[in-house]
């Protein structure tokens, strides 16, 4: 067991964006639309840590959008390393329990391997445990130089003796530190070396010095060291993230017959049987039901689809669709559109704000917006709810069973009743009760024989 100290994790990400040639800080930059930053927070509160301390660099502000609210704020407005980014963060809070130091552009760290690290860390009370990993090309990264197998020191690639760049065991950047301890060395840094910076590595010598318990935590998993420092590196992190979500995904019986163009974001829930088809982008808080399909061609953000429903080649954000519907070719549901069970909506519909009751079939070339429609509902090709009228939006409410022919014009505000009709061609500008049938048009005149003395014979074919 455990013993119930106080966590504490601190995110050092003061780094800039030089690399990537981004206006944003590096650790914004985004793996399956999320930026790193986030997947390394998300770890920590994973593993259970409350306490979360960011080390920001100028764009401080920018961060603290990413981030979640509950996270602390330590600005290094100078970076003069990664042990300077850590004196300015244990700075902030009591030298107690103990705590995590991580990189924010290392977004795979997972919540086992923190709590992993940490149980050793505890298990051998040890004032500095680091996590590594053996790489097979440890070039550019710090090297855990061991004597009898004893962690004595991490050297930096720069600071490098050619036998230690032989050394395949690397440092990751994360490590568990006993509070004090960590503050009492930090204290004893200096920038004595081949880039003039205060390495938080450094520590690890001074424990050595000091004769505390120190040692690595060596990760069966590579990917906790994976980082990026440019585009492409950005690119291979998305790819490894995307075939990890898919695989996850494959595990628990989700239907791919071929993953060409398909991002899933690490959030998006997917019940088995369902089938996503190429070209489907999933992200945010998207949850999709058993047996449904979507695809091919879609995106979906925060939206959640009912089991049995279909999504074809259309674009959803923050809206639910219910069971056995069908979306799509080519329908927009733009934020907070709600789609009963059974409802069908095709190509070029778009809804916005409105919800739209079981079994109601709104098939071609519609806008509904602002609406609250009832169930049973047949709308005919091209109906247009007129919701705003240059100042404010109205709502319009439309009852069970409604029948609204082609090319209806609904004025906003206004209700149509249970059962009622309208005519095609009719503009509804006022309320139709239940039942009746409303036609707002001009009548239809015949004119016999008019186009014979008035066109040309040429013109009329
Ligand atoms: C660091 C480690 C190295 C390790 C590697 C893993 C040191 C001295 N070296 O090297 O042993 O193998 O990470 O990726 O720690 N940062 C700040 N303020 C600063 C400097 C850095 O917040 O003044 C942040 C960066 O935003 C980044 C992280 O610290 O998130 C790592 O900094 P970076 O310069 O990339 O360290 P490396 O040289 O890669
Ligand atoms: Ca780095």
């Amino acid at each position: 067991m455990i013993e119930n100290r106080r966590q504490t994790a601190v995110i050092l990400a003061a780094g800039d964006g030089k690399r990537m040639k981004s206006d944003r800080p590096k650790v914004l930059c985004e793996v399956l639309f999320k930026p790193m930053l986030c997947w390394v927070e998300d770890a920590c509160r994973a593993a259970g840590i409350e306490e979360v301390y960011i080390v920001a660099g100028a764009q401080e502000e920018l961060l603290k959008q990413a981030a979640s609210p509950r996270c602390h704020f330590v600005c290094q407005s100078e970076r003069r390393g990664t042990g300077h980014a850590a004196m300015m963060a244990a700075q902030a809070f009591a030298a107690d329990g103990d705590v995590l130091i991580l990189h924010g552009d290392a977004p795979f760290i997972s919540a086992q391997v923190i709590q992993d690290a940490y149980a050793q860390h505890r298990e051998q009370q040890n004032a500095l445990t680091l996590i590594s990993a053996e790489l097979d090309n440890p070039t550019g990264y710090g090297r855990i130089v061991r004597k009898d197998g004893a962690v004595c020191a991490i050297v930096e690639q720069k600071d490098a003796s050619d036998e230690q760049k032989a050394i395949r065991e690397i440092n990751s950047g994360a490590y568990w530190f006993d509070a004090a301890f960590l503050r009492q060395a930090l204290g004893l840094l200096t920038a004595d070396n081949a880039q003039g910076e205060y390495y938080l590595t450094d520590t690890v010598a001074i424990a050595v010095a000091q004769k505390q318990a120190v040692d690595g935590y060596c990760c069966p998993d590579r990917m906790v060291t994976l980082g990026a420092n440019d585009r492409a590196q950005l690119l291979e992190l998305n790819e490894i993230a995307r075939r990890m979500v898919l695989a996850k995904h494959l595990e628990n019986g989700v239907d791919l017959l071929c993953t060409d163009g398909i991002l899933i974001g690490p959030e998006v829930e997917i019940a088995h049987d369902a089938r996503i088809l190429p070209g489907c982008i999933l992200k945010g808080r998207t949850t999709i039901g058993a047996h449904a399909v979507i695809g091919p061609n879609s995106y979906l953000e925060n939206a959640t689809v009912g089991a049995y429903s279909e999504i074809k080649a259309s674009y959803l954000t923050d809206s639910t669709v219910g069971e056995h519907a069908t979306v799509g070719p080519f329908t927009q549901l733009r934020p907070n559109s709600h789609l009963g069970n059974g409802v069908k909506v095709g190509d070029f519909v778009e809804i916005k704000n409105s919800t739209i009751g079981a079994e109601t079939s709104i098939a071609h070339l519609t806008y509904i917006g602002d609406s609250d429609v009832g169930s049973q509902c047949n709308f005919g090709c091209g109906v247009v709810t007129a919701n705003y009228d240059g100042k404010k939006k109205y709502r319009t409410t439309i009852g069970d069973r409604a029948f609204i022919g082609c090319n209806t014009n609904i004025i906003s505000p206004v209700q149509i009743g249970e059962g009622a009709y309208t005519a095609a061609g009719t503009t509804v500008d006022s309320d139709v009760p239940a039942g009746a049938l409303s036609i707002g048009r001009v009548r239809q005149q015949i004119k016999q024989g008019w186009s014979d003395s008035n066109i040309s014979f040429k013109r009329r074919i």
